[in-house]
């Protein structure tokens, strides 16, 4: 692997923001943490501080929840025209566009991840969204509603924003998972306070600077970083807050519920999953062994989706993972500022250390090392790309998110996709899967059985702005992207006038 020189390679674009003093993003102005802490942001590749964010506390999200509250009971964006609100969000995904280089490399950066991968996947997809979702701003509409005991009323629905989203988002895909949640609630005509993860901070108050400079008024986005216990607890539980829209562990989405109950607001959800991908033995090993390698070490499988259960017929077995292990050993390792770089290091001594430990668990549980499983240079959080073979449905690394980049296989012998699919659907996850066959019927049959969100055939990660995305079971509550957002973000009441 490339010895991990970073900083210096980043634009000037990107430099420029770096040396910057950070500061909280609060009702249209820039100002530090009250109490005046903050947080050291960490590069991945070397393990050494290089910025540091203020460190927002409750206070802090007071304000930015009064300035949210402000500016949506009362302020322009409340009486602004739904076209008026479309054209600054289109704005944005321009600013977006314009900047994409320099946001990519400060995720790569902050993240670790490749920056070629931050470019093309998480910051494109992010004016993407963008823009499509500014095109829902001008949509949004009720109906109207032919009553059907036959009362002698006029009636309609109305299709209202639901008011002041806090929005807490991980780091695994800082930035774009910031823009999920951002660009929906803009386009229903919501105000935000979004808190980004304590590990890859940067992005967001990125963002912060192109929404000033696209001209959103005053209060109706905010930015306050902080750690989750502190800032994101507050946000969660802040009786001022409509609704919260969370993406992380399945852990911390539970205790945001239980946050949310003291004044019952809107809760959605996108969660932890351990996703299945099953090959057939009529399978193209030259379509599979790509997808299901993308399918798991994409991101340093450092993604909610990834494919982490291969479940593979044993006809194929031996020519699946032979391909697979070569993929895997073919893989540039480095820093993520590299455009060659394909697995980074992943985002943190924590990350490095929790997936460590479930590979030797899975050794310790019988599972048998194909390939990788070592650290990858001497600093930095750098891992293989690992597969395990041999595994069975009472391990931990088959069980539990792992959340890196480590494939857990077990074969199967049965032509028929019942076994398998129970196999697969033995899971508390359902957020996504996939299937690899050239049995167009048995395609779809899997596709209907799976207890997943969302179901690759032939592919594993299936995600566009247009289409919803979401978790089954303790995968979520919730769909992102597409109408499915819109709707999140809304709320319907009903009208009915007396004839
Ligand atoms: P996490 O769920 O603790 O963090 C996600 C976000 O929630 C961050 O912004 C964090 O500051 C915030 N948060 C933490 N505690 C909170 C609280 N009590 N109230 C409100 N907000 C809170 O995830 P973490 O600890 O970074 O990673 C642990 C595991 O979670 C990973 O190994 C992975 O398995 C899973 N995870 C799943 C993600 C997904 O996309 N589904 C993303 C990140 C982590
Ligand atoms: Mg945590």
């Amino acid at each position: 692997m490339n010895a991990p020189v970073t900083l210096q390679r980043l634009g000037a674009d990107a430099a420029r923001f770096v040396a910057k003093e950070k500061k909280l993003y609060i009702d249209g102005t820039w100002v530090p943490a009250m109490e005046g802490g903050t947080i050291d942001v960490i590069d991945p590749a070397t393990g050494k501080a290089f910025d540091r964010v203020p460190e927002g506390k409750a206070a802090d999200i007071d304000r930015a929840v009064a300035a949210a509250r402000k500016a949506f009971d009362d302020g322009p964006w409340a009486n602004m025209t739904p076209a008026d609100r479309g054209k600054l969000v289109w704005k944005l995904g321009d600013l977006v566009e314009r900047h994409a280089d320099e946001l990519a490399e400060l995720e790569a950066l902050d993240n670790g991840k490749p920056v070629t991968d931050a470019r093309n996947g998480d910051v494109a997809f992010s004016y993407e969204l963008l823009r499509y979702m500014a095109g829902w701003s001008t949509k949004i509409c009720g109906q109207t509603i032919p009553l059907s005991a036959g009362a002698p009323f006029h009636a309609y629905t109305l299709r209202e924003p639901v008011g002041v989203c806090g929005q807490i988002v991980p780091w695994n895909f800082s930035f774009m998972m910031a823009v999920w949640k951002v660009a929906p609630a803009l386009a229903a005509g919501c105000t935000i306070v979004l808190k980004p993860a304590e590990q890859t901070p940067l992005t967001a108050l990125r963002l912060a600077e192109l929404v000033e400079e696209a001209g959103f008024p005053a209060g109706v986005f905010n930015v306050v970083t902080g750690y989750g216990e502190t800032a994101g607890a507050a946000l969660a539980a802040h009786p001022d807050v409509d609704k919260v829209a969370f993406t992380g562990s399945t852990e911390i989405g539970k205790k945001i519920l239980d946050a949310a109950k003291g004044n019952l607001k809107k809760v959605s959800l996108e969660l932890g999953g351990k996703s299945p991908m099953i090959v057939f033995a009529d399978a193209d090993p030259a379509v599979a062994i790509p997808a299901i390698a993308y399918g798991i070490f994409y991101n340093m499988g450092q993604t909610c989706t990834a494919g982490t259960r291969l479940y593979v017929h044993k006809d194929i077995a031996d020519t699946i993972l032979t391909g697979l292990k070569a993929f895997a050993e073919s893989m540039s390792i480095g820093v993520g500022l590299d455009p060659k770089t394909q697995i980074g290091p992943l985002v943190s001594q924590e990350q490095f250390d929790r997936v460590s430990a479930y590979v030797k668990a899975g050794l310790a549980d019988g599972a048998k090392l194909y390939c990788g499983g070592n650290r990858a240079g001497t600093e930095g959080y750098f891992l293989e790309p690992t597969i395990l073979t041999e595994t069975t449905s009472d391990m931990s690394v088959v069980k539990e998110e792992i959340f890196g980049p480590v494939l857990v296989v077990a074969t199967f012998d049965d032509d028929d996709i019942d076994s398998v699919v129970k196999e697969a659907n033995n899971s508390i996850y359902g957020l996504a899967g996939s299937v690899f066959t050239r049995d167009v019927s048995r395609a779809h049959k899997v596709a209907k059985k799976l207890k997943a969100g969302t179901v690759g055939v032939n592919t594993h990660h299936v995600i566009d702005p247009a289409l919803p995305f979401g978790g089954f079971n303790q995968s979520g509550w919730g769909r992102e992207q597409g109408y499915e957002a819109i709707l999140l973000y809304t709320e319907v009441k009903s009208v009915g006038i007396a004839l």
